[in-house]
């Protein structure tokens, strides 16, 4: 692998954790207010719903013009069905997220025992999930050795 490219990788590999840092510390603030209080207020977690799904959507416009969903699929055979599996999963994930904040601005109960609760922490596994894919998809990358 020549400078450049281990450069390139190494900073799409840093930028992706940055980002997706900051998005996991959301996830981490509706996870301890539905799982930490008996009755969580589901005014205030339909809030932090409403927040992650904007976050998410903003990450995932900015993700699919980034190296992992442009340059890495096309020089990269090996990885190419792994991403377009990925890719396959954020229009699902913001659906989801979506579709819980409504129902959340209507809800009595958002607690971890109530249906809902259990919905949104499965939301958040599935978004968690999802980034820890696409991080082991750039490590994966880096140890390819693929980009000369
Ligand atoms: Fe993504
Ligand atoms: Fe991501």
């Amino acid at each position: 692998m020549n400078p450049a490219s281990e450069h390139w990788i190494a900073r799409t590999i840093k930028q992706t954790a940055d980002e997706h840092s900051e998005l996991l510390a959301k996830t981490r603030a509706i996870e301890s207010l539905v799982e930490g209080m008996h009755y969580p207020p589901p005014g205030d977690v339909a809030r932090k719903l409403r927040a992650l799904a904007e976050h998410l959507a903003a990450h995932i416009d900015e993700e699919e013009k980034s190296p992992l969903y442009t340059t890495v699929p096309e020089k990269v055979p090996e990885l190419r069905d792994e991403i377009a599996l990925r890719r396959g999963e954020h229009v699902p994930l913001m659906i989801a997220l979506r579709q819980l904040t409504v129902e959340a601005e209507r809800a009595h109960d958002a607690s971890m025992a109530s249906a809902l609760g259990m919905r949104i922490r499965s939301a958040v596994a599935a978004i968690r999930q999802h980034e820890a894919g696409e991080s082991s998809i750039l490590h994966r990358l880096r140890e390819l050795d693929a980009l000369d």
